[in-house]
C-alpha cells in the first residue's frame, strides 16, 4: 500500500496517473512542457512548447491541454490556444502544441504544469486526468538590463571600427594629397 502510493507520488511528477484500478489496455499520455528560449527576457516573446506522447495501446482520443499558469496580470497571449484541442494521438506518436506569451515584468517566475484530460479508448466512461511536467523557476531580465548586455556589444563595434580607421584613413590621405599635387601640377602645365 505504501509502496504504491510512493510509486503513485513519483508518477505524479510525469503524469497524474493515480486512477482508482490500473487498466492495462487504452491510451496512456506523457505531457512534457518546455520552454523554448535562450533569453528569457521581460515584454520580448516566451515560447512554449507542450509535447504530448501516447505510450499507450490505443489512441487516446478528446485530448485538451489546459494552461492556467499564464494569468492575465503578469503576461500578455501573443499566440497559440492557452486551451488546445486534439482530436486524436495514436500510440507511438508525438503531438506537439505552442504557445507564445510575453512576460509583463521582470523577475522570478515559477513556470507551473498544464493540465491534460483525454478519453483512454472510445468506450472509456470518464475523462483521464493528467498533467504536464514543470519547467520550474524561471527568472525573466528587465529589458533595460537585456539592452545594457545588446549595445555593449554595440559599442564593441564602434570600438572595432575606430580601430581599424587608421588602417583605411591613412592610405586614403596618401591617395588625396598625391591626387592634390597631380591636380596642381597639371594645373600648372596648363598655364604654361
Ligand atoms: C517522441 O518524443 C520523445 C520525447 O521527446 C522522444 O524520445 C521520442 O523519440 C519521440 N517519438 C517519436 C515517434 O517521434
Ligand atoms: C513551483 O510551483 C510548484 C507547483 O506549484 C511547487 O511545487 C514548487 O515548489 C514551486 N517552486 C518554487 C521554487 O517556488
Amino acid at each position: 500500500m505504501k509502496l504504491h502510493f510512493l510509486f503513485c507520488v513519483a508518477a505524479a511528477a510525469l503524469v497524474a496517473v493515480c486512477g482508482e484500478e490500473e487498466e492495462s489496455e487504452g491510451a496512456r499520455l506523457l505531457v512534457a512542457k518546455h520552454i523554448h528560449n535562450k533569453y528569457l527576457v521581460e515584454n520580448m516573446d516566451v515560447i512554449v512548447k507542450y509535447t504530448v506522447y501516447n505510450t499507450g495501446s490505443a489512441a487516446a482520443l478528446e485530448v485538451e491541454i489546459t494552461d492556467n499558469s499564464f494569468d492575465p496580470d503578469n503576461f500578455a497571449h501573443v499566440s497559440g490556444e492557452l486551451s488546445a484541442r486534439i482530436d486524436r494521438v495514436p500510440p507511438n506518436t508525438n503531438v506537439t502544441h505552442t504557445v507564445v506569451v510575453r512576460p509583463r515584468k521582470a523577475g522570478y517566475f515559477n513556470f507551473t504544469s498544464a493540465e491534460v484530460l483525454y478519453r483512454r479508448k472510445d468506450d472509456a466512461p470518464r475523462l483521464q486526468v493528467a498533467a504536464s511536467s514543470e519547467p520550474g523557476l524561471a527568472y525573466f531580465t528587465s529589458y533595460k538590463e537585456y539592452d545594457k548586455k545588446f549595445s555593449s556589444h554595440v559599442i564593441d563595434w564602434a570600438a572595432f571600427a575606430v580601430m581599424t580607421l587608421p588602417s583605411l584613413a591613412i592610405p586614403f590621405a596618401l591617395w588625396f594629397s598625391s591626387k592634390r599635387k597631380y591636380e596642381k601640377l597639371s594645373k600648372g602645365t596648363k598655364k604654361h
